[in-house]
């Protein structure tokens, strides 16, 4: 990887099945950043722990979860593509970290609130710093470009304190991590059923998954919301029909949605052979993907072999990093 290049981290979280909305709203991202940046990519293994203390899924998750972004076109040669339990000196980040970090900062976390509103029973100190852990694991590669959504700004600006903090008390090592997403690729992907975005938790049968046979993808389609149509010419879209659309926006030809958005402003519109329509085009994106992923999962030889690379090298940078970071704080006695 050229030194010249500017540095790009991200985690994801290893909680299996990646759907479209994972796809367009972030992976599609990450392989096109690992073109123009240095990119670290992360498996979040350890954030895992804060909320799923019992490891037996996890090796299997974190499998999932490269072979599923691998599938899709992120190249393990291209990107340092890594879990981040095989780079140890984020531990140690952390660590000093922790004493950067206030316990009033943490407590007001919008995700650690909820956290604890969803699980009292398990509210431990690593659920309080996860902020800090991630902080931790961008800055271990003194990243400049972080590619998240809405959801993770707080944490990032978070992140962006306590580098600060660092480089105010010990001297300046990290550049400030910033949000960073292609404008126009950061796709809202609706649900089926008219309600929300595809959602890992919420309705499974209203998200299409990479995983998905082509049959369940056909029969989730033909089970997405509509009604009996537009009876009005050149109406309005209720939500779930524009949802609709925009779904086929996604997978289908100019033709194809230029025809149907004709029948539906002169009320022609027949929803039942649209969504054979939708269902069809969304099998021939999502089948060559599953059909990767199938046969990624089962060549444990592969995976190692990847995660040792991704390893590799970023054990390499981080090991650069925290030279100076030990530096800085006087952390060398000989
Ligand atoms: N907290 C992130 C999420 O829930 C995952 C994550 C862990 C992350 N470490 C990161 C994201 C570092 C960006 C950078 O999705």
């Amino acid at each position: 990887m050229a030194k010249h290049k500017e540095i790009v981290m991200s985690g994801i979280r290893p909680t299996g099945f990646l759907h479209l909305g994972n796809y367009f709203g972030a992976i599609r991202n990450y392989i096109k950043m690992q073109e123009d940046f240095e990119c670290y990519f992360m498996v979040a293994d350890w954030h895992s722990l804060t909320t799923h203390p019992d490891t037996k899924e996890l090796r299997g998750n974190v499998e999932r979860v490269l072979a599923e972004n691998i599938a899709c076109g992120l190249d393990p040669d291209k990107a340092a593509f890594f879990c981040q339990s095989h780079v140890h000196e984020t531990a140690e980040l952390y660590l000093y970290l922790n004493m950067l970090a206030y316990k009033g900062e943490l407590e007001k976390t919008v995700t650690f609130k909820d956290k604890v509103r969803q699980h009292p029973e398990n509210v431990n100190a690593g659920l309080l710093t996860y902020p800090v852990l991630q902080a931790a694991d961008i800055i271990l590669h003194r990243a400049q470009y972080v590619p998240v959504g809405k959801d993770q700004e707080q944490h990032l600006e978070m992140a962006r304190n306590f580098a600060n903090r660092f480089n105010h008390r010990y001297g300046e090592v990290f550049p400030e991590p910033v949000a960073y997403n292609y404008n126009a690729e950061l796709v809202k992907v609706p649900s089926l059923d008219g309600k929300g975005k595809m959602s890992k938790s919420e309705n499974q049968m209203a998200t299409l998954y990479l995983a998905d046979e082509d049959d369940m993808i056909r029969k989730k389609v033909a089970k997405a919301k509509t009604d009996g149509g537009p009876t009005e010419m050149n109406s309005i879209k209720p939500d779930y029909i524009e949802n609709i659309f925009a779904l086929m926006k996604l997978v289908c030809t100019e033709d194809v949605i230029a025809k149907y958005e004709a029948d539906y402003n002169n009320c022609t519109i027949r929803y039942g052979d649209l969504k054979k329509q939708l269902g069809e085009d969304m099998v021939k994106f999502i089948a060559p993907v599953r059909e990767k992923i199938n046969t990624i999962l089962p060549d444990k030889n592969y995976l190692k072999q990847v995660m040792e690379q991704g390893a590799e090298k970023a054990n390499k940078s981080a090991g650069e990093t925290m030279k100076l970071v030990r530096e800085a704080m006087g952390l060398k006695y000989f």
